[in-house]
């Protein structure tokens, strides 16, 4: 496999973005192939099967793109198929979720500490992060924040419908004593400063694109994989084309992109 090939990505919406941002700040000569799967957002309320029935099309489409490795960018996918996706994968293909990452940051950063965590329903009911969390000796309080990444996808952060939806979820401080809060969902990271005005500051926000990029640097790394390419290339692919998305990642990526629709052959 050529040390230029993609890197492939994939999410539902733009909140996988999030966590391109980050790659391509922190691996700036690394081509990306990304997937936006438009088509089935939001991933939040679907069953773990369709999740994995999802994320294994989604992983094949990369796979025939050619991609060197993969990057489950979403936790509701991350949560609930990651085995499916690894399976199909391989060996030979490093796949990086976004759990494993920012777990290990929580439990290197707030050892034994006591953490509160948002999330889509897919991801808190998946428990996932319960039981990674709990076997390094931490403690979660989770809760589902389902309205949020739908509001994002629809271009509304920094401003106040999201403020109200964040709002609404931490209204009543349960996150207010904690040592972290963990971001479980990819779209997140775009209404930060909504959740962060109204916790104490006291409480840290895990940067969570930031820790996944530095596992994909690793993990490349002693692969020997890395990419010192001079003309990379940036590959944005939905299952249907939306005006939201094409504005979302707009908005992320500080650029415009030339936004491909791919749709899948038959809608699962
Ligand atoms: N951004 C995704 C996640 O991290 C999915 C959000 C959704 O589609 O509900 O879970």
């Amino acid at each position: 496999m050529s040390k230029d090939a993609p890197i492939g990505m994939f999410d539902s919406g733009i909140g996988g973005l999030t966590i391109a941002k980050a790659l391509l700040q922190r691996l700036p000569m690394e081509s990306l192939c990304y997937v936006g799967d438009t088509a089935h957002m939001p991933y939040g309320d679907k069953s773990p099967e369709r999740l994995k029935a999802y994320a294994v099309g989604i992983a094949q489409r990369l796979l025939d793109r050619g991609c060197k490795a993969l990057v489950v960018a979403c936790n509701s996918a991350s949560s609930n198929a990651l085995d499916e996706v690894r399976d199909l994968v391989g060996p030979d293909i490093p796949v990086i979720d976004v759990v494993q990452p920012v777990v290990d940051a929580a439990s290197l950063h707030h050892p034994h500490g006591e953490l509160a965590l948002i999330g889509t329903r897919a991801t808190v009911q998946s428990g996932l992060y319960e039981r990674l969390l709990s076997a390094q000796g931490l403690t979660v309080t989770s809760r589902a924040t389902p309205l949020l990444a739908g509001a994002i996808e629809e271009g509304f952060h920094n401003g106040t419908i999201s403020s109200a939806v964040v709002e609404a979820y931490f209204a009543d401080g349960w996150a207010a004593d904690k040592d972290a809060l963990l971001l479980a969902c990819t779209h997140y990271p775009l209404v930060v400063d909504e959740i962060c005005a109204l916790l104490p500051r006291r409480v840290a926000v895990l940067d969570a694109p930031g820790i996944v990029a530095e596992r994909v640097a690793s993990v490349l790394e002693a692969r020997k994989a890395l990419s010192s390419s001079t003309a990379p290339t940036r590959q944005f692919e939905v299952t249907d084309w939306t005006q939201s998305f094409a504005d979302g990642a707009a908005h992320i990526l500080g650029t415009s992109v030339d936004l491909v629709e791919a749709p899948w052959p038959e809608v699962l």
